[in-house]
């Protein structure tokens, strides 16, 4: 049973990883976003991929997705956990909340978002009603009471296409379809997961309102002084489902 951590903005290694190895891979769908980093955390074994590069220089819209999942599956991994940054809309996810949404709307366009376009055999179509593993979420509900985190447990993660944030008139529309954190990069990974059947789960940390939804405006000073604070509890709850052999 192999887990990996796929890293987005301000989560760009695993501390405490033994046995480092970087491996530098390449797939049927390109080159993932950076070398995969393989270690043991407490004897339990890891692959880790920083989402948008070390240095982070990949915008969301830029990711390849499909070699990154591509990549985990092909060097063992069986189950992800996901590390997004978010903007919060629901009031109970502002700053410094740290969620586990059960549900995704995806609003994003253009991006290579499936394995199975061409040269098929058959045509696929995966099921996605539940896009998150209940299994991985559950575990990571047990590691954020063993280790005292708090976690929001439930909320649709809407996904847009940025890089840019969106208006205010956009924020009111994202929260009448039901949306009550935004991020720009849980698809189509979730959805690739799902198509080469890996477990996925998905820790967002909050780091701003949404736009419209506090009095100043949003500014990446604000957004890097929340991620700093903020994934120190991303990182005990991450080592304690890895520890705890669970994930
Ligand atoms: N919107 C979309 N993506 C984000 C945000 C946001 O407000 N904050 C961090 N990622």
């Amino acid at each position: 049973m192999g887990v990996a951590v796929i890293g987005g903005s301000g989560f760009y290694q695993l501390e405490g990883l033994e046995q480092r190895e970087e491996r530098v891979v390449t797939t049927r769908w390109g080159t993932p976003s950076a070398p995969l980093v393989k270690g043991v955390l407490n004897g339990v074994e890891v692959i880790f991929l920083a989402r948008h590069g070390i240095p982070h220089r990949i915008p969301p819209h830029r990711v390849n997705y499909r070699a990154n999942l591509q990549a985990l599956k092909d060097e063992g991994a069986d189950s992800i956990i996901a590390i997004n940054a978010v903007g919060g809309i629901h009031p109970r996810m502002g700053p410094e909340a740290l969620v586990l949404p059960d549900q995704i709307i995806d609003y994003t366009w253009g991006r290579e978002h499936t394995f199975f376009a061409d040269q098929l055999e058959e045509v696929v179509h995966v099921d996605f009603s539940y896009p998150y593993s209940e299994r991985l979420r559950q575990q990571l509900v047990a590691a954020a009471d063993a280790c005292s985190v708090e976690l929001q447990v439930g909320g649709v993660y809407g996904c847009t296409q940025g890089p840019r944030l969106e208006s205010a008139a956009e924020v009111n529309r994202l929260e009448r379809d039901g949306v009550d954190i935004i991020g720009m990069t849980a698809m189509p990974e979730a959805a690739l997961a799902r198509e080469l059947d890996l477990e996925y789960a998905t820790l967002a940390l909050v780091v701003n309102w949404a736009a419209g939804r506090s009095e100043a405006l949003i500014t990446m000073e604000e957004i890097h002084r929340v991620i700093n604070t903020g994934m120190i509890n991303v990182l005990s709850l991450v080592r304690e489902a890895l520890a705890r052999g669970e994930a």
